[in-house]
C-alpha cells in the first residue's frame, strides 16, 4: 500500500489541491516517535492564505482515522500521521520481496537523456589520483540515473590533443632508443612524458620539438599521426585497466581531437551572432556579471579548451537532445563551465544551457591535511592506489578469515570498495580525507563495513531453513524491526534526491543508516529462534536487507562478495 498516496489523498479531498503534489510534499519524521509520516502545512499557507499551526488544526478537524491511519497529530505546523503498522509493514515487505534486485528502482527517467562527461584523463600523462573522483563520482551518478529509467550517455572527453601528447611525441622520437617499449610499453611512454617536463625547466628550446610535432599533427603528417595513434591506444590500455576495476562505463570516447573539424562551425555561428569581439589581438565573447570574457581563438589565430567544449556542446545537441548534460570536473574549472555555458546561451541554446551543470568536487587530503602525494614530490597513479587498497585488504583478510577460498578475488572486491566509498561518503564539494586506517577500518562507516554486513546476512541465509513466502507480519512489529522497515521505504526518495543534487553520498549515507539499523535489529532480537514463524519473518527482512544493501552498493559501483 503506498501510504503517502493514501495521506495524500485524504487531504486532497479536504483542500482540493492535486494529490501529486501533496504527496511530494510529505515527509518521513527523523524521530519515530512523533509519527510515520508528517504533512508540513507551510507548502499550504499560500494557497489557504491561513497561518501552519492553524491549517494544521482545521485539517486534523476534519480527518478521521480508520483501518489505514490510526492516529493523527499537529506539532506545530505540522500533521502528525500513524499508520497501522502491519499494514504498512506488510506493504513495504511485499514490495520488497517482489521487486527483488529491482527494489527501489524506478522509471521517473523515462524518455529523458542524461549526458555524463565524466574521467576525461589527459593522455600520455599519468592516471593519477587527481582523476579519482571525477571517475568514481562521475560512474557512480551514470548508473543511478540509469537505475530510475533515465538513457544515459557517459562520454569520456579525453584529453588526447595540444601540447601535453606533442611533448610525447617529440620525446619519443628523441630518445626512443634508450627505453624498452615491448613488456609495459605505458611505463616508458610515461617516463619520457617526465624527462621532457625536466628538460623543459633546464632549457626552455626544448619546446620547440613539441611545438613542431603539434604543428606536424596538426597537418597531418601521416608518421607523426602514427606515433600519436599507438600513444593513445597504449595509453587508453592503461586506463582501460582502471575501468575495469571500477566498472566504469563509457559510451564515447570523443576526446578533443574528435572535435577538430567542428570547430569552424563554432567560430562561424558566434561570428553570425555579433558575439565575436576584439581583444588584444584574441577573439573573445564578453560575459556579465564581471566574469572574465571567454576566449574563443587566441592571438595566435588558435582555437583553445573552450572553443572545444563549445563543439563539444553543439554536438551532444544535435546528436543526444539532452534533458541534462553533466561535467564531473573538480572546482577550479568552474569559471570555465560558467564562462561555457554562458555562451551558449548567448547563442541562442538558452534551453540546454540551463540544463548543462558543473558538478565540482574537494581535493583528497592526507591524514595531515596536505594535498595527497605532496610529500612524494610526484602525483600517485591510481594503479598505484589500488594495488596499496588490494594489498592491505588481503592482510586484513589472512588476519581475519585464513580459510577463506579465493582470497584475492575478495580482496579486490573490498580494497577498490573500500576506496570507492571514502570518496563518496562526503558531499561531493567537501574536501576528501585520505587515510588508510579509516578507509579500511571494518568497523567504521566505511565500504568494508557495509560490505560485511551484507556478507553476515548471507552468512545467516545460508545456514537458515528455506524462507516461506507464507509470512506473518505481526512477527516484525517490534521497534527495531519496525526501524529497518521504514528505512526500506525510503529507499528509491533517497535514490531520486541523489538524482536531484547530483549527490551520491545520498545513497552512501543512507546504507550506513540502513546497515547500522539492521545490526540494532539484529543485536536485539534472535534471528534463529524457538518460534517460527516469528524466525521465517526475521530471516526474509535479514533477505530484503541484504539484497537492497547490495543493489545500493552496486549504484555506487561497488561489489558483495558472499564471504569475507
Ligand atoms: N581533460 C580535462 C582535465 O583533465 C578534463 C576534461 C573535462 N571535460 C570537459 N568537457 N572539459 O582537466
Amino acid at each position: 500500500m503506498d501510504f503517502e498516496y493514501e495521506i495524500a489523498k485524504r487531504l486532497s479531498q479536504i483542500t482540493h489541491v492535486e494529490i501529486e503534489e501533496l504527496k511530494n510534499y510529505i515527509e518521513v519524521p527523523p524521530d519515530t516517535t512523533l509519527g510515520d509520516f508528517a504533512f508540513p502545512c507551510f507548502k499550504l499557507a499560500k494557497t489557504l492564505k491561513k497561518a501552519p499551526p492553524a491549517i494544521a488544526e482545521e485539517l486534523k478537524a476534519q480527518l478521521t482515522t480508520d483501518e489505514v491511519i490510526s492516529q493523527i497529530n499537529v506539532v506545530g505546523g505540522y500533521l502528525n500521521f500513524f499508520v497501522n503498522k502491519i499494514a504498512f509493514i506488510q506493504s513495504v515487505m511485499e514490495e520488497a520481496i517482489q521487486k527483488g534486485e529491482d527494489f527501489g528502482r524506478s522509471n521517473i527517467g523515462e524518455g529523458k537523456t542524461v549526458v555524463i562527461d565524466y574521467s576525461s584523463p589527459n593522455i600520455a600523462k599519468p592516471f593519477h589520483i587527481g582523476h579519482l573522483r571525477t571517475t568514481v563520482i562521475g560512474g557512480a551518478l551514470y548508473k543511478i540515473y540509469e537505475f530510475l529509467g533515465y538513457h544515459v550517455v557517459g562520454i569520456n572527453h579525453l584529453g588526447d590533443w595540444g601540447m601535453g601528447v606533442s611533448k610525447t611525441i617529440a620525446g619519443y622520437e628523441m630518445w626512443k632508443d634508450e627505453y624498452d617499449f615491448s613488456v609495459d610499453p605505458i611505463k616508458s611512454i610515461l617516463a619520457i612524458y617526465v624527462r621532457f617536463n625536466q628538460l623543459e625547466k633546464e632549457d626552455e628550446s626544448i619546446k620547440e620539438r613539441a611545438r613542431d610535432a603539434f604543428i606536424r599533427l596538426e597537418k597531418g603528417d601521416a608518421e607523426t599521426v602514427k606515433l600519436w595513434k599507438w600513444i593513445i591506444e597504449i595509453s587508453l590500455q592503461n586506463y582501460k585497466k582502471i575501468y575495469d576495476l571500477l566498472d566504469s562505463h563509457f559510451d564515447s570516447w570523443n576526446g578533443e581531437a574528435f572535435y577538430n573539424d567542428k570547430m569552424d562551425r563554432v567560430v562561424k555561428e558566434l561570428q553570425e551572432k555579433n558575439l565575436l569581439v576584439d581583444s588584444e589581438g584574441a577573439k573573445v565573447v564578453m560575459m556579465p556579471d564581471n566574469m572574465p570574457p571567454c576566449i574563443i581563438l587566441t592571438s595566435a589565430g588558435t582555437t583553445i579548451y573552450a572553443t572545444r567544449d563549445l563543439a563539444a556542446l553543439l554536438y551532444r545537441i544535435d546528436n543526444y537532445h539532452f534533458d541534462k548534460a553533466l561535467y564531473v570536473v573538480g572546482s577550479e574549472q568552474s569559471l570555465h563551465f560558467k564562462q561555457v555555458f554562458q555562451t551558449l546561451a548567448l547563442m541562442g541554446y538558452e534551453e540546454y544551457a540551463k540544463h548543462c551543470e558543473h558538478i565540482p568536487f574537494g581535493l583528497i587530503l592526507d591524514e595531515h591535511g596536505e594535498k595527497i602525494g605532496s610529500r612524494k614530490g610526484t602525483a600517485i597513479t591510481l594503479e598505484e592506489i589500488f594495488g596499496e587498497a588490494i594489498e592491505k585488504a588481503l592482510k586484513i583478510i589472512e588476519e581475519k578469515n585464513p580459510n577463506l577460498e579465493n582470497k584475492e578475488e575478495v580482496a579486490k572486491i573490498v580494497g577498490v570498495g573500500a576506496i570507492i566509498f571514502n570518496d563518496l561518503s562526503n558531499n561531493r564539494v567537501k574536501d576528501e580525507i585520505f587515510d588508510w586506517n579509516q578507509i579500511l577500518n571494518f568497523a567504521g562507516e566505511t565500504g568494508p563495513y557495509l560490505q560485511y554486513t551484507y556478507v553476515r546476512t548471507q552468512s545467516i541465509l545460508r545456514s537458515a531453513p528455506q524462507i516461506s513466502s507464507q509470512i506473518d507480519y505481526e512477527a516484525l512489529n517490534d521497534q527495531e524491526a519496525i526501524d529497518v522497515i521504514k528505512m526500506l521505504s525510503n529507499f528509491t526518495k533517497v535514490i531520486v534526491s541523489a538524482t536531484e543534487k547530483n549527490e551520491p553520498s545520498f545513497i552512501a549515507r543512507y546504507l550506513i543508516d540502513l546497515a547500522q539499523s539492521y545490526s540494532r535489529f539484529y543485536n536485539e532480537h534472535q534471528i534463529m529462534c524457538e518460534d517460527k514463524t516469528i524466525q521465517n519473518a526475521r530471516l526474509m527482512l535479514t533477505k530484503v536487507v541484504g539484497s537492497t544493501l547490495k543493489t545500493g552498493l552496486g549504484l555506487l559501483g561497488m561489489k558483495c562478495p558472499q564471504k569475507m
